[in-house]
C-alpha cells in the first residue's frame, strides 16, 4: 500500500509530465505583462514617500496588532480607515480584511443558511467557492454573463438565493451586466454580492459606484493587492451586515488583524488616486493600443485584462517561452485552471508599459495565432 506521501509525489509527478507543475519563483527582471499592478502604484516613488513620511511620524504603525479585531487587535486607524471606505463608495458600512481571500471567505461562509442557496457565475473566483464549502447552503452554477441562465435557476428556489458575481472577471477579462443582475435580484428577493476586485481603481471605485447601484447590493467585495497596488480587502455592506459578520464570520473572529500600516496605506492610496490621474489615463491609452494591434481576444476593449486564447497547453507554452526569451513577463493559463480548449494566455496591461513594449509583445504572439 502506498502511503500518504508516495500518493503526494504521484501526484506531483503528473503535474509535472502535464507540464503544469506550480513552483515558487522570484519575480525575474523583464517587462511586466502580469502583474496585478494596473496603475503601477505598487512601484511609485511619489506613494512610497508619502507612506515613509507617515509610518516615519507613526512608527507603532508597523508593529502587530496584538490580537483579533474583537479582542486587543482593534484600533482607531482601522475604524476611521473603514468609515471613510464607507462614505467613498456611499455605503453604511465598510469591514476591513487582511485580503480578498479572507474577505470572500468571511461572506459566504457566513451570510447564506442552510436552507439557502448560493448562485455563483460559473467564472466566480476561487474564494467564493472556498467560502460556500465552509457554509451550509447549497451552490449552484450559471452559465457565465448570462442572465437568462440565472433568471432560470433564481425560479426554481425555494429558499432565499444569493447570487455572487465579479464586476470584471481576470480570466476572461470581460464585464459582467450588473444592472441586469441587480434588476433581476430585486424581482426575485435574492442577496446579489459583487466581487469588484478587477475594477476597483480603473473605472473609478468599481461599477456598482459608477451605477449608482448601492442600495441594490447587499455586499461589495473591493480589494486592494491589485490597482491599489497596496494589499488587504473591504466589505461594503449596511450596518446589520457588518455587525452579523463580526459576531459570526470565523474568518474575522479568529484571526490576528493585520497591523495599522496596512490600513493606513490603503486610506493614502485612495487619497492617491484622486489626486493622480495619469496613471488611469495611461492605462486606458495603452488597452487601446494593445487592442488596435487585432489580436482578436474575447475581452472587452476597456479591460486592463486582455485574454488571448490558445487552446493547447503546449502550444501555449511554447508561445510563452518565446515571449519569455524577449524578457516579456506573462501568464499562460492552462487547463484544469480553466477548461480544457479554453487554454489561454493572460494580458495584463499597466500604465507604464510603453507602446514599443505592447507593439513587440503582440508580434511575437501573432506569430502563433
Ligand atoms: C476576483 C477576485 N476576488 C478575490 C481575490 C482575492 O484577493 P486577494 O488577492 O486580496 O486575497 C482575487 C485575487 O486573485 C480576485 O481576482
Amino acid at each position: 500500500m502506498l502511503n500518504t506521501i508516495e500518493n503526494f509525489q504521484i501526484s506531483l509527478d503528473k503535474r509535472k509530465e502535464q507540464g503544469i507543475l506550480r513552483s515558487l519563483k522570484v519575480q525575474p527582471a523583464g517587462i511586466d505583462f502580469y502583474s496585478n499592478d494596473y496603475l503601477g502604484l505598487a512601484r511609485n516613488k511619489d506613494l512610497q514617500n508619502v507612506l515613509l513620511r507617515k509610518v516615519t511620524e507613526n512608527p507603532h504603525w508597523l508593529s502587530g496588532s496584538t490580537g483579533s479585531r474583537l479582542i486587543s487587535g482593534n484600533s482607531i486607524t482601522a475604524g476611521l480607515t473603514e468609515k471613510f471606505i464607507a462614505d467613498q463608495h456611499q455605503f453604511p458600512a465598510a469591514l476591513l480584511f487582511p485580503s480578498g481571500y479572507n474577505a470572500n471567505l468571511a461572506l459566504f461562509s457566513t451570510l447564506p443558511g442552510r436552507n439557502d442557496t448560493v448562485i455563483v457565475d460559473e467564472q466566480i473566483h476561487r474564494s467564493v467557492h472556498d467560502g460556500c464549502r465552509l457554509s451550509n447552503a447549497r451552490k449552484l452554477k450559471f452559465r457565465h454573463n448570462d442572465p437568462e441562465d440565472l433568471e432560470s435557476k433564481l425560479k426554481r428556489q425555494k429558499g432565499h438565493c444569493y447570487i455572487a458575481i465579479e464586476s470584471l472577471y481576470s480570466m476572461e477579462g470581460d464585464f459582467a451586466p450588473v444592472s441586469e443582475m441587480a434588476s433581476l435580484a430585486k424581482t426575485y428577493g435574492a442577496s446579489l454580492i459583487v466581487d469588484e476586485a478587477h475594477a476597483f481603481g480603473i473605472f473609478g471605485y468599481g461599477l456598482i459606484d459608477q451605477y449608482q447601484l448601492q442600495e441594490q447590493i447587499a455586499a461589495v467585495v473591493v480589494t486592494y493587492g491589485k490597482a491599489l497596488g497596496s494589499h488587504g480587502a473591504v466589505i461594503l455592506c449596511n450596518e446589520v451586515i457588518k455587525s452579523y459578520l463580526v459576531n459570526f464570520a470565523s474568518s474575522f473572529i479568529y484571526s490576528t488583524s493585520a497591523h495599522d500600516f496596512q490600513w493606513m496605506s490603503i486610506k493614502a492610496g485612495y487619497e492617491f488616486l484622486e489626486s493622480d490621474k495619469e496613471p488611469s489615463e495611461m492605462l486606458q491609452k495603452n488597452i487601446k493600443t494593445f487592442r488596435n494591434q487585432n489580436l482578436g481576444s474575447p475581452s472587452s476593449k476597456k479591460s486592463p485584462v486582455q485574454a488571448i486564447m490558445i487552446p493547447d497547453n503546449q502550444k501555449l507554452k511554447e508561445v510563452q517561452n518565446a515571449l519569455s526569451e524577449e524578457n516579456f513577463l506573462t501568464y499562460p493559463i492552462y487547463s484544469p485552471t480553466v477548461k480544457e480548449g479554453t487554454e489561454r494566455l493572460r494580458i495584463c496591461l499597466h500604465s507604464f508599459n510603453t507602446e514599443d513594449e505592447i507593439v513587440r509583445l503582440t508580434k511575437i504572439i501573432g506569430k502563433f495565432i
